[in-house]
């Protein structure tokens, strides 16, 4: 699959995805994911930022309410729409555009960090993302990203649960599988069935690779390592939200954060 086929998916999934999140129904994002994520990114106030892959912008908006100049760019005209509907109703001074984060469209050095909320491992190229994230930073720039965990959430992942619907444990399988382009078929697990029953699943081209391709990457592109978080929710909130258990079993996400040489 190429970056036009990518881009022609998640063009399809924009409308429905930013209804649905907005609705609140990206449960993981909204009640572990985008908080764990903010609770390790450093101060970015006075910063300029750039957000790769940013959908319809909401982590966008958390980033710039915490002071940053923010610039957002996404593969999907729909979502990048979204976004700047957003910014017009409510301004936080956040610049949109659409771009590929494989070949970003700014001069080296151009920003003091760099986010990506869930939207590299979507990427066929992740070399290629990496060293244009790099290329795009200032010396000393950090990138923060979050994935799916290489580890946990394989080309193969079940959830096992017993009657009660109690997490006992996660199936994982083809870890050592790469897929390049291979379409995982979902919604929003959190969304009542009334809504999952009006709308198409997502189609979400997946570019697995295992943690120690991801760690060999970010090494070769010339990034140190800066910092790792495995989210995962508290008992409070499992009870609360039984469909976020799985991770305190196994992470589902992996955070990480990592800097450009000074
Ligand atoms: C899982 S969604 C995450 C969206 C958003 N960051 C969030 O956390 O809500 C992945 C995003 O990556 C975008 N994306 C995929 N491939 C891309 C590419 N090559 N360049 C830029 N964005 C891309 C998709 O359009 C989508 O918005």
């Amino acid at each position: 699959m190429d970056s036009a086929d990518v881009a022609a998916c998640w063009e399809a999934n924009a409308e429905t995805w930013t209804r649905h999140a907005r609705a609140g129904y990206d449960l993981y994002r909204d009640a572990q994911n985008t908080p764990a994520f903010m609770a390790n990114l450093p101060s970015v106030g006075g910063l300029e930022g750039l957000d790769i892959g940013c959908g319809e912008g909401a982590n966008t908006r958390r980033i710039a309410q915490a002071g940053a100049g923010m610039t957002g760019i996404d593969i999907a005209p729909t979502f990048i729409r979204h976004a700047q509907e957003a910014e017009a109703a409510a301004p936080l001074g956040i610049s949109y555009q659409v771009a590929d984060g494989m070949d970003l469209p700014f001069a080296d050095g151009s920003f003091d960090f760099a986010t990506a909320f869930m939207s590299l491992m979507d990427m066929p190229r992740q070399d290629r993302v990496l060293a244009e994230a790099e290329r795009v930073l200032r010396p000393g720039g950090f990138l923060q990203f979050s994935i799916l965990h290489p580890c946990f959430a394989t080309p193969f992942r079940r959830v096992l649960r017993d009657e009660n619907k109690t997490v006992l444990g996660i199936e994982v399988r083809e870890y050592f599988r790469a897929t390049n382009g291979e379409i995982e078929t979902w919604r929003f697990g959190a969304a009542p069935e009334h809504e999952k029953a009006k709308v198409e699943p997502f189609k979400v081209p997946r570019f697995h690779r295992t943690l120690s391709d991801w760690i060999n990457l970010l090494v070769t592109t010339g990034f140190t390592i800066e910092h790792m978080h495995e989210p995962t929710v508290d008992a409070e909130t499992a009870a609360r939200e039984p469909y976020l258990a799985d991770t305190r079993v196994a992470p589902l996400f992996l955070h990480m954060r990592v800097r450009k040489a000074g």
